[in-house]
């Protein structure tokens, strides 16, 4: 049981990030609804699922380095946790993560990469194209040198999100399927009712910002194409590593799956609440995994999808107190899935009248002044 006795909390959103907190609350005594017209449906049904940290830290982002690696060295626990709970495998794959460059310039990024994860004290090991090519046979020769970085996970996110749901479950979380149209302290609306509680905890990703005002104009749809690929028979098998690079600047990532499949990502567009894949996002996306991994031309095409990421202006995301009864968990742009286990603690340390890790201070919406 919670310390404050068996409050009531409903989560609105059934994605990565609500399911985490959902069954994380339930575990702790209390008693959750999740409010989601169709779980698991959105972003975090899309995404990639690199737990990457370093291999995706950038200058003037010290702050989303910080959450970020506090919340990768706490997934192989939550996995553990997660398997248990659920009795289904987590997804969490272990074999690291190198980054690689094919241009001059994207070998510049790399160089400069380096240096900033030096200087923040987390080295990575440079290597050349032939010693990136004696670790992962399929990379290219077009791939002219890279980073090692063996601490950087993944995560299979429909592995995962399944056994999240059966773990939410297992701990007496109630799924109501609805869509929640506002959150106000003691209550969810929804479309033909009202939900009533003690805390309500907003985890909806792009949606949050229509759910209460103090996230209004604070959250935005950052849409992702993806490709899921698998190797055939006489192809070059995937990597094991997840492997990210520029190619001549574009952001791109294949990151493997346990089946031989690999989920190539992803374009990055702000063109509002639009989820079609587009004809020039799929070009790109091939163009580019084909410069990392020639013989992709002979694997399987899968899927195609595209998710809307919720961005904020900082790239952190909103994780505390927007009034008194109203939590947000929400905004993690690309970082659902690694952010989860650290917001799940978080939410959690905040629904028992707690502190959450320091690093999830920037996170805090207090940040944009508004009320506390
Ligand atoms: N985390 C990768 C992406 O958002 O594309």
């Amino acid at each position: 049981m919670s310390e404050r006795g068996a409050e009531r909390v409903v989560v609105v959103g059934g994605g990565v990030i609500g399911t985490s907190v959902a069954w994380k609350a339930a575990a702790a005594g209390f008693r959750v609804r999740l409010v989601d017209a169709a779980p698991a449906s959105g972003a975090s049904h899309v995404a990639g699922g690199m737990l990457a940290p370093i291999a995706e830290a950038w200058p003037g982002e010290e702050e989303l380095l910080e959450l970020g690696t506090a919340s990768l060295h706490r997934w192989p626990d939550f996995a553990d946790e997660l398997s248990r709970a659920s009795g289904m495998p987590s997804g969490l794959r272990r074999e690291g993560t190198l980054v690689v460059g094919v241009d001059a310039a994207d070998r510049a990024d790399l160089d400069r990469l380096a240096d900033y994860l030096a200087q923040r004290g987390r080295t990575v090991a440079r290597l050349t194209g032939r010693e990136l090519r004696r670790l992962e046979p399929s990379l290219g020769p077009a791939v002219r040198g890279g980073l090692e970085v063996p601490g950087d996970l993944a995560v299979d996110n429909r592995v995962a999100l399944a056994a999240l749901r059966a773990a939410a479950t297992a701990a007496g979380v109630e799924f109501v399927p609805a869509h929640a149209r506002s959150v106000r302290p003691g209550a969810v609306e929804l479309d033909e009712s009202t939900v009533e509680c003690d805390v309500a905890v907003i985890a909806a990703g792009v949606r949050s910002a229509e759910l209460h005002p103090g996230l209004s104009g604070r959250i935005r749809p950052i849409k992702g194409e993806i490709l899921r690929v698998r190797a055939r028979g006489t192809a070059l098998p995937p990597p094991s590593r997840t492997v990210r690079g520029p190619v001549h600047g574009r952001q791109t990532y294949l990151v493997p799956r346990d089946d031989g499949g690999l989920v190539l990502g992803a374009t990055q567009h702000e063109v509002g609440f639009d989820t079609q894949v587009t004809v020039g996002g799929v070009r790109d996306l091939i163009a580019d995994a084909e410069q990392l991994l020639p013989g992709i031309s002979e694997y399987e095409l899968v899927e195609s999808a595209a998710g809307l990421r919720p961005g904020t202006d900082d790239n952190l995301p909103v994780i505390g107190h927007l009034e008194a009864g109203v939590l947000a968990a929400t905004g993690h742009h690309r970082g659902g899935f690694l952010l989860a286990p650290l917001t799940a603690e978080a939410v959690l340390a905040l629904l028992r009248g707690g502190e959450p890790a320091a690093e999830v201070k920037a996170a805090d919406p207090g940040r944009w002044g508004g009320h506390q």
